[in-house]
């Protein structure tokens, strides 16, 4: 047992619905025994439950629930930051060249290093993961979370039209590599699997039927897609499914939006599609530096609200800007902040439940992570900036420990992490602390 002594943040409850979610222990302590929080509180009640156990002494920065990422795509770490075009033009001239690549295992292996490193070196200990079009570099992808122990809810990407033929594949094939990465991966040690066909525009009818056989045939696996996130990417799904009312009816006539499913972007819903997926409760992934670097727009928080559906945040690398949670963070509080009367102010409590908690809501994960409750796993993030630095200044002056926190999504970078645990077992460890 370790007893963890650090100043704490976590909001357990939804702000968005309640006044009070932020909770704050400014000399807070954590008791955790084979990777699970027994106690959670002060350090001095929980010393007094607990005196003889060692103490890891956190204080100086600030311990917060891992993030929790719920879009990166795997195949993109080598372009992040290709800045300037819109989402169809980017995909075709710097990410599908890319994602090409991944037939080779050598080079997936590669990238799967650089891809957990960069997540858990910033934070985040779980991930909802697009995976790559080749059932192998998923294998790939998988063994690298687990060798890490990272928790990756992650799946094949598939997809029969309109990308590159490579990353074609056919609706028997989506469905007998998906069953056989299931049967490997969904899970095992802290993986999950979720199906992920890559977007109604390169996906026919028979592929999102394969998707749905899967998603029947096992109850637990996850489902995750992209919606609504271009005007011309809009247009031509209206084009290619005739028959259906908008973008999520092509998922929803095959049966793909219920609890488990995420849909990325959700830039330009329509009311009826609110309505549908809250109808559905099923989550809108915000990821507003792709939506910002892609132009793909202003992301309808306050709809989204208004109409009851569970939003959660991501990075979506690489057509956003990186791995770091609090960069989103801080890109949605600076887009509400211009979308004027429309926008939704963001609070350092919205930002951190964005961040962390909503993110297991979204993964139905939230009975065990997501906050520092008594029975979650420990999977932290001690953000504590390196000596010399202007944010260890700002920390150090902050009136507040709220206000720390809004700093820290201001400012806080991967520099910042100090040390990375899930489930107890420390991921990452910044090398001069
Ligand atoms: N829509 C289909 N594929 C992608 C992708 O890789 N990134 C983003 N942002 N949107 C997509
Ligand atoms: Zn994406």
């Amino acid at each position: 047992m370790t007893l963890y002594r650090a100043t704490f943040l976590h909001t357990p409850a939804n702000p968005f619905q309640f006044a009070q979610a932020l909770q704050i222990e400014d000399d807070g302590g954590l008791l955790v025994q084979n990777g699970q929080i027994i106690q959670s509180g002060s350090f001095a009640d929980v010393r007094a439950a607990f005196p003889d156990e060692p103490v890891e002494d956190l204080r100086g920065g600030l311990l917060l629930p891992g993030f929790i990422d719920t879009h990166v795509h795997f195949p993109q770490v080598r372009v992040i930051g290709g800045l300037g075009l819109p989402l169809l033009e980017w995909l075709d001239t710097i990410t599908l060249p890319e994602e090409a690549k991944f037939g080779d295992d050598a080079y997936a292996a590669a990238v799967a290093r650089e891809f957990v490193a960069g997540l858990t070196s910033n934070g985040t200990t779980t991930a909802l993961v697009f995976g790559s079009h080749f059932a192998s570099a998923v294998d790939i992808l998988f063994q690298e979370s687990s060798r890490v122990g990272l928790r990756a809810v992650a799946g094949q990407v598939v997809s029969d039209r309109m990308l590159r033929s490579e990353l074609h594949t056919t609706p028997q094939r989506a469905y007998e590599e998906g069953k056989a990465l299931i049967g490997r991966w969904h899970g095992q040690g802290r993986n999950l699997y979720a199906v992920t066909p890559r977007f109604s525009l390169s996906a026919s009818e028979g592929i999102l039927d394969a998707c749905a056989a899967l998603m029947a045939e096992f109850p637990g696996v996850r489902f995750t897609s992209h919606i609504n996130e271009n005007g011309r990417e809009i247009e031509t799904v209206r084009e290619l499914f005739p028959e259906s009312r908008d973008y999520l009816d092509t998922y929803e006539r095959a049966g793909l939006i219920t609890r488990r499913s995420v849909l990325a972007h959700s830039v330009h819903p329509t009311d009826r599609e609110l309505g549908a997926m809250a109808e559905h409760r099923c989550t809108a992934a915000h990821c507003p530096c792709s939506n910002s670097a892609l132009g793909s727009g202003m992301f309808p928080l306050k709809r989204h609200l208004a109409a009851g559906v569970h939003v959660s945040l991501g990075t979506d690398v690489g057509g956003g800007t990186g791995f770091s949670m609090l960069k989103e963070g801080l890109q949605a509080h600076f887009m509400q902040q211009l979308m004027g009367l429309e926008g939704v102010p963001l609070s350092p409590a919205h930002l951190l439940y964005l961040a962390t908690r909503a993110g297991a809501e979204a993964l139905q994960l939230e009975d065990q992570i997501g906050d520092f409750s008594a029975g979650k796993n420990f999977d932290a993030v001690y953000f504590c900036p390196p000596e010399g630095s202007i944010m260890k200044t700002v920390l150090a002056h902050a009136t507040s420990t709220e206000r720390a926190l809004a700093s820290v999504f201001a400012g806080g970078t991967q520099g910042d992490v100090a040390q990375v645990w899930i489930g107890g077992d420390s991921v990452y460890r910044r090398a001069s602390s």
